[in-house]
C-alpha cells in the first residue's frame, strides 16, 4: 500500500499547494482520467449511438452518420468526441437537427483529433454525418484474394485499444460506457454481423439493423462484413466464417456450449444473451478479440487437432472480465487481461484436466520470462499497473498484463482456498458488473472483501506497483514439458519418441533444441516430422524461427515465404521477421515485407514497419 499512500499524499499536498497558491493550475489527479482520450464524459457524455453508415468496398471507405444521445448533468457548454483522420460533413443538435458549430482541433500522433462541438443547456441529440478516411487503422479492407472464397472482398473492424474512433467519432475512453443500434449497408450478396444481435442468414436488399442494449465500452463496437455463413453448435453458440470454412471451424469449436456453462457455473451467468464466434480472413491482426457476443478470431486457430480452443476460453472469459467490468484506462489493461488468463485457464482445467492446463501455463509463463528479460526487471512496463500517457497502448500489450497479471491472482487465491477466492471473484464481477473500474478500485475492494475478510496479508503493492517478478511468483510446473526438454537435448543422438504429443508439446521441443543444432539434424527432424508443412500454425512459426536462426531457412524459404503472405497475426509475424533482422537477413525480410504488406492490417504493418526501418 506504500503506492497508494504517497499517492493520496501527493494528492493532498497538490490540493494544499492549489489552496494556497491561486495560480497554480495542478488539478488534483483523477485515477480515471483517461491519458489516451480527449473526450471528458465527466463533463457531458454519451450514452447511446444510433449509427447509420453504408460501406464501399472500391472506395474502402463508410460514410453516414452517427446520432449520439448525450447526457449533460454539470451544464457544459461543449461536448468533446475523438476522431482520427474522419471527415466531417456537418454535425446537428437535437431532433429538429439544428446546423452547429464544431472545432477539430490539430491531430496528435496519439490521440488523433478531439472533435469539440457547442451545445445548449437541453441539447440531448447530437449527429455528425461523416465519412471515414484512407487507411482508417481500425478498418481491414480485405480484396478476394485475401479471403478463402476469393470472390468477394471482406471488412472487419479492430476498436481496442483506440482504434474506434477511426471509423465511429465517439468517446473513444473505456471508462465511457454506451449502448448502440446500428443500420449497415453493404453491397447485395454480403452479411454484415456486429458485437450486437445478429442476423443468421444474409438479408436480401445489403441492409442489415442491429441492437446491443447492455452498455459497453466503445472499443467493443465491431463490424465484419463478407460472404459470411452461419452454423449453430449449441442452444445459444455458434460459428460465422466464410462458407469454405464453415464445417471446419463447427467441428474445432465444437465444445463452445460447456464452455459457457462451465465459465458461468464459476463467476456467475453469462450477461450477453447468445455467444458466438467468427473466424475472419488471415488478415486479422490478433488471435482472438472478445467483441461482446461475438468473438473475432484468426483462421489460423483452425488447426483440425482442437488445440487452440483456449483461445474460445479467453475470448469467453472477457465477457465477465473486461466486457463486464472493464478497465476503466489502459494503464489498467491488467485488469482485463490478468483476470481473463487466470479465468481461462479455470475454464481449462475444468474441461480438459490440470495437466494440460499446467502446461499452457508452463509455456507462457517462460514467455513471460523472454519478455521481462528483453524489458529487463526494473522497467517500468514490468509493473501491472503501467503509464502509458503519451504512448500508443498498443504498447502496454505484451506478457506481463497476461500472465504476471493472471499469477497476481494465482498468488491471492492460494491465500485461502478457491471456495472463498471464487465465491470472492465472483462477488466483484457482480458488484461491478456495466462498470469500469481502475486497479485501486480493485484493490481498495481487495482490501475489504477479501484480505480482510479472511485475515491474511500479501505483498500487493510490489505486485501491482513495482517492476520484476515478485520472489512470491506461482510458478508453474508441467512434467510433459520436462520430458520434451530431455528429447530435444540429445536431438542430435537420438529422434525424439514423440508419441501422443500435443501441438504445444511440438513449439516447446522446437524452442528447445540446442543452439549448435546443425542443419543435418534439422533436415532429419523435418523429413521424420513435416514441421515445414505442419498444419498447425504455432509449429510452424516456432520452425521457421529455428530455421532461420541455424541457417536452414535458404532451403525452405519459400514455405516461409509462403507462410508470412499469408498469415496476418502479428504474434507469428514478429518473430519471423526479428530472427531474419538478427541473423543479418534484414533485406530478404524486407523484400518478402513489400509483397506482403498489402495483405496486412494496419497494426501488423506499423509493428513490422517499426522493426525493419
Ligand atoms: N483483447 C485481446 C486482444 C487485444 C489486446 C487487441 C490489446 C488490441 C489491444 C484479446 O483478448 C487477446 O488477448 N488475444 C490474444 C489471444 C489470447 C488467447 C491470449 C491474441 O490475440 O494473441
Ligand atoms: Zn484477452
Amino acid at each position: 500500500m506504500k503506492q497508494f499512500k504517497l499517492f493520496l499524499l501527493s494528492l493532498i499536498l497538490s490540493f494544499s499547494i492549489a489552496c494556497q497558491q491561486e495560480t497554480s493550475t495542478a488539478a488534483p489527479p483523477d485515477p480515471k482520467a483517461d491519458p489516451h482520450s480527449s473526450s471528458q464524459p465527466n463533463e457531458a457524455r454519451t450514452t447511446h449511438l444510433d449509427l447509420h453508415l453504408k460501406g464501399d468496398f472500391d472506395k474502402k471507405n463508410f460514410s453516414g452518420y452517427a446520432r449520439w444521445t448525450i447526457e449533460n448533468k454539470t451544464g457544459a457548454t461543449e461536448i468533446i468526441f475523438d476522431t482520427d483522420n474522419i471527415h466531417i460533413e456537418k454535425i446537428t443538435l437535437g431532433k429538429e437537427e439544428k446546423p452547429a458549430e464544431y472545432f477539430l482541433v490539430a491531430r496528435d500522433s496519439v490521440l488523433g483529433s478531439a472533435l469539440k462541438v457547442p451545445i445548449e443547456p437541453g441539447t440531448d441529440l447530437v449527429t455528425i454525418y461523416y465519412s471515414t478516411g484512407p487507411n482508417a487503422p481500425a478498418l481491414g479492407w480485405m480484396e478476394p484474394s485475401m479471403t478463402a472464397g476469393k470472390k468477394l472482398p471482406f471488412l472487419f473492424t479492430q476498436g481496442q485499444a483506440i482504434l474506434t474512433r477511426s471509423w465511429i467519432p465517439c468517446q473513444d475512453t473505456p471508462a465511457n460506457r454506451i449502448t448502440y443500434t446500428a443500420s449497415i449497408e453493404v453491397p447485395l450478396g454480403m452479411m454484415a454481423v456486429m458485437s450486437a444481435e445478429n442476423p443468421q442468414q444474409k438479408s436480401a436488399d445489403g441492409q442489415y439493423r442491429f441492437l446491443m442494449e447492455q452498455p459497453i465500452a466503445p472499443y467493443l463496437i465491431a463490424l465484419a462484413v463478407g460472404d459470411i455463413a452461419f452454423r449453430p453448435v449449441g442452444q445459444r453458440t455458434g460459428v460465422y466464417a466464410e462458407p469454405a470454412m464453415l464445417d471446419k471451424v463447427a467441428w474445432e469449436f465444437t465444445d463452445m456450449e460447456k464452455m459457457v456453462t462451465t465459465a458461468e457455473s464459476l463467476y456467475g451467468p453469462y450477461a450477453w444473451g447468445r455467444y458466438d464466434l467468427i473466424v475472419l480472413p488471415t488478415g486479422f491482426p490478433f488471435g482472438g478479440m472478445e467483441n461482446p457476443r461475438l468473438t473475432f478470431a484468426t483462421p489460423t486457430v483452425i488447426t483440425g487437432d482442437r488445440s487452440m480452443v483456449s483461445l474460445v476460453a479467453h475470448e469467453l472469459a472477457h465477457s465477465w472480465s473486461g466486457n463486464l467490468v472493464t478497465n476503466a484506462t489502459w494503464n489498467d489493461f491488467w485488469l482485463n487481461e490478468g483476470f481473463t488468463v487466470y479465468f481461462e485457464r479455470r475454464i481449462m482445467e475444468a474441461l480438459y484436466g490440470k495437466e494440460y492446463t499446467e502446461m499452457l501455463a508452463q509455456l507462457e509463463y517462460w514467455e513471460l520470462l523472454d519478455e521481462v528479460k528483453t524489458l529487463g526487471d526494473t522497467s517500468p512496463d514490468t509493473r501491472l499497473k503501467v503509464n502509458l500517457a503519451g504512448r500508443n497502448p498498443d504498447d502496454g500489450v505484451g506478457d506481463v498484463a497476461y500472465q504476471k497479471g493472471s499469477s497476481f491472482l494465482v498468488m491471492l487465491e492460494r491465500l485461502t482456498d478457491r471456495t472463498k477466492w471464487d465465491e470472492f471473484l465472483k462477488s466483484w464481477f457482480d458488484t461491478n458488473k456495466f462498470q469500469s473500474k481502475t486497479t485501486e478500485e480493485f484493490l481498495t475492494f481487495l482490501q475489504k472483501n477479501y484480505l480482510e475478510k479472511y485475515g491474511v496479508t500479501a505483498n500487493v503493492d510490489e505486485w501491482v506497483y513495482h517492476p520484476g517478478l515478485p520472489a512470491n511468483y506461482p510458478k508453474p510446473n508441467s512434467a510433459r514439458l520436462a520430458n520434451v526438454e530431455k528429447a530435444a537435448v540429445n536431438v542430435a543422438t537420438v529422434m525424439p519418441d514423440t508419441k501422443d504429443w500435443t501441438p504445444h508439446e511440438w513449439v516447446h521441443f522446437v524452442r528447445n533444441l540446442p543452439e549448435n543444432t546443425d542443419v543435418v539434424t534439422l533436415k532429419k527432424l523435418d523429413k521424420k516430422f513435416h514441421l515445414t508443412t505442419s498444419g498447425n500454425a504455432e509449429i510452424k512459426c516456432a520452425w521457421y524461427e529455428v530455421a532461420i536462426r541455424q541457417g536452414y531457412s535458404p532451403e525452405i524459404l519459400p514455405q516461409i515465404e509462403y507462410f508470412l503472405l499469408n498469415t496476418g497475426r502479428r504474434r507469428f509475424l514478429m518473430p519471423i521477421y526479428t530472427a531474419f533482422k538478427e541473423v543479418g537477413r534484414v533485406e530478404t525480410a524486407r523484400r518478402i515485407f513489400e509483397k506482403a504488406k498489402p495483405g496486412y492490417h494496419a497494426v501488423s504493418r506499423g509493428s513490422v514497419e517499426e522493426l525493419l526501418k
